[in-house]
């Protein structure tokens, strides 16, 4: 039998994935959505204030243009409707993506000194909090798939166990993201729903560019990562957290999983 009777099966065929955080096609959200349709998940966006518009036409070019929800994190009411519509359209949600991260300008490239706590609350809001209260707004979408072959939220990190250059109060926020989904794990894990976050190497995405300085890290892994690293790839990252929305990662909860060439293995 040639192999070419044999039907290909996504690993995410039948899944239902809300997928946060694409704004342009060089966002780390992007790759994940366009992967996780040619596995077969079915996928709705988000997107917010004056960038919704731009999150929609670039939803035109995913190989199934998906409905794109208005959702700022920071927004209860708009966590609260975006909620109801997706409850209007699916009774389960077998995964969600938070690829999600803001910091004032203030708070990015002028030392732990040069925000205050306006600036850094809205870093640990938008980038950490915003976990918890995506998985408190998603939560009986959530359930109602982990009580059958579970559901999983993926977040994306920069390892936080280090200081890096530049990074500041963004790098508290990941410190804070990644405590967070342990605790997330904890209380969701009996409900069936995984939490995992993939942290992964310098991407030139837009909120990368934002970064002063964003280069020293594309020279730090360019050094350190054994297996290389293409900061123009996001590839990796998106095989990555398609793989723990997939059934293959049933036990992994808490979790980082790091898509960074090795860099974080090596101390020198
Ligand atoms: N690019 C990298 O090198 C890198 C490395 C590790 C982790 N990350 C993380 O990956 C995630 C995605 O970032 P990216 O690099 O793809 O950049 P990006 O700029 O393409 O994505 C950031 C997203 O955050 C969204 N966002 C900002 N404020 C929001 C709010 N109030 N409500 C809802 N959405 C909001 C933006 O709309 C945008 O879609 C972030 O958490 C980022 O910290 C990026």
């Amino acid at each position: 039998m040639g192999r070419s009777n044999v039907a290909r099966v996504g690993i995410l065929d039948g899944k239902r994935i809300l997928v946060t955080g694409v704004l342009t096609e060089e966002s780390l959200a992007f790759g994940v959505a366009r992967l996780a349709i040619e596995e077969g998940a079915e996928i709705v966006l988000s997107g917010h204030g004056r960038a919704l518009r731009i999150t929609k036409r670039v939803a035109r070019k995913l190989p199934v243009t998906p409905e794109v929800l208005e959702l700022d994190v920071a927004v209860p009411e708009q966590l609260r409707a975006a909620a109801d519509k997706l409850a209007a359209r699916w009774d389960r949600l077998d995964g969600l993506l938070h690829a999600i991260g803001f910091a004032p300008p203030e708070a990015l490239g002028r030392g732990m000194f040069g925000a205050g706590w306006e600036e850094v609350g809205t870093s640990l809001n938008v980038s950490a909090y915003s976990l918890k209260a995506l998985a408190e707004h998603f939560g009986p979408l959530l359930e109602a798939a982990g009580r059958g072959a579970g559901a999983s939220v993926v977040g994306r990190d920069f390892d936080a166990t280090v200081a890096w250059p530049v990074y500041d109060w963004m790098g508290v926020a990941k410190a804070a993201l990644e405590s967070l989904a342990r605790y997330l794990a904890r209380d969701l894990g009996p409900k069936g729903i995984r939490v995992n976050l993939v942290a992964a190497g310098p991407v030139r995405t837009m909120a990368a560019k934002s970064i002063p300085g964003f280069g020293t890290f594309e020279d730090t892994w360019k050094e350190r990562a054994p297996l290389g690293w293409d900061v123009h790839d996001s590839g990796p990252v998106a095989k990555a957290c398609v793989a723990l929305f997939s059934d293959w990662f049933p036990a992994t909860t808490g979790e980082i999983v790091h898509v960074d060439g090795g860099a974080h293995a090596l101390g020198a």
